[in-house]
């Protein structure tokens, strides 16, 4: 028995009731009107709201645990969940998600699985979110996923995005192909579900220090799923802008317009980063090009793709490209 798959049936079912009782608050809350306004202030009517389960936690410390706590078993269950937070000192319980905006994760089979709960001023986190549970692995759900595929027949490409807001924006304006990577780095997992998904992936992440590091760590990703046939672009935003704002300022059509002048490809946001501050006039330049360049390209699985980045290596460097492949492979020797 045991290799027989746990079974978190319950604790399924205890985020679905979860995720029902804050989207009635939207409604029955005190502060209903107050979350509404702020929801509607950002631009997002109901039938967004209602798409991606959007709802309200109120305030008070034990909301959920009176409602889903009915026995000893259940408040386990909900501790297991993150959903209620235990006190170590004194091992009191009580709910982790207090006057939030609620936005449920589903896995790629819809169930919810964790929640992101946003404050509604400026208060900090700005974003909590669920903890890691037998349920919830963060590196591996891509938020808005399931809702994606849910709205489009068929998906040609995704765009990935930091937020969640950034992908309830997009719905709003009729973007309904966008993904969030929910505050943490953009992983190998993730990459392979998305390129077992569609085979385009443009990374549209926030116009800031931030943004622009994670787009270096997306790339990072990508490199090892980068099988012929694929293709990723990288979108960087004006200093400031997220999708959220940008495509709220200038509207869909100007923002899809965007992708697709500026989104530079994957080999264009390499070399350009590898070039950064180097010489290639010079011969030192040269090699130092090829030399950091040289643990990206070994990542890459073989293929077109791959003699592609290294013809243009080649032509950067002025070093033959057949020279530049047997060099690399010994450094990767050498290395492993
Ligand atoms: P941002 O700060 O860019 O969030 O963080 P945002 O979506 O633009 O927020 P608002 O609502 O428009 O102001 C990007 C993502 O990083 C995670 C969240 O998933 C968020 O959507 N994050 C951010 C956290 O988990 N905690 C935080 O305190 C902040
Ligand atoms: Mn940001
Ligand atoms: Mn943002
Ligand atoms: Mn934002
Ligand atoms: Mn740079």
């Amino acid at each position: 028995h045991q290799s027989r798959r746990p079974d978190y049936s319950e604790l399924y079912e205890l985020m679905t009731r979860a995720s029902d009782y804050y989207q009635e608050q939207l409604k029955a809350a005190p502060d209903a009107p107050r979350v509404v306004n702020y929801l509607k202030q950002r631009g997002l009517d109901g039938q967004t709201c209602k798409q991606f389960g959007i709802g309200f936690a109120p305030r008070g410390w034990s909301n959920l645990q009176n409602l889903l706590a009915t026995s000893d078993e259940k408040e386990e269950q909900l501790v297991k969940t993150g959903m209620l937070v235990e006190n170590e000192e004194n091992q009191n319980r009580y709910d982790r998600f207090r006057d939030r905006v609620m936005f449920p994760i589903r896995d790629s089979r819809g169930r919810i699985i964790a929640f992101g709960g946003r404050v509604l001023g400026d208060a900090k986190p700005k974003y909590l979110n669920s903890p890691e549970s037998p349920i919830f692995h963060k590196g591996r759900e891509l938020y808005g996923l399931y809702e994606a595929k849910k709205s489009n027949r068929s998906l040609e490409r995704i765009l990935v995005v930091e937020g969640y807001m950034d992908v309830v924006a997009l719905a709003q304006l009729g973007i309904t192909n966008a993904v969030a990577t929910l505050g943490t780095a953009t992983t190998l997992e993730h990459m392979q579900r998305l390129f077992k998904t569609v085979p385009e992936v443009v990374f549209c992440f926030d116009g800031d220090d931030a943004g622009r590091r994670a787009a270096w760590r997306a790339l990072e990703s990508t490199l090892p799923n980068m099988q012929d046939g694929r293709q990723a672009r990288f979108l960087f935003l004006p200093q400031g802008e997220d999708p959220d704002s940008m495509v709220r300022q200038e509207g869909s059509e100007q923002f899809l317009q965007r992708i697709q002048d500026q989104a530079l490809s994957l080999d264009t946001f390499l070399f350009k980063e590898l070039e950064d501050g180097l010489d290639l006039h010079t011969m030192d330049g040269r090699a130092r090009l090829t030399k950091l360049a040289q643990p990206y390209l070994s990542k890459l699985p073989d293929g077109i793709f791959k003699q592609l980045l290294l013809q243009k290596l080649s032509e950067l460097t002025g070093l033959d490209s057949s020279r530049l492949e047997a060099h690399l492979n010994t450094e990767t020797e050498q290395k492993t």
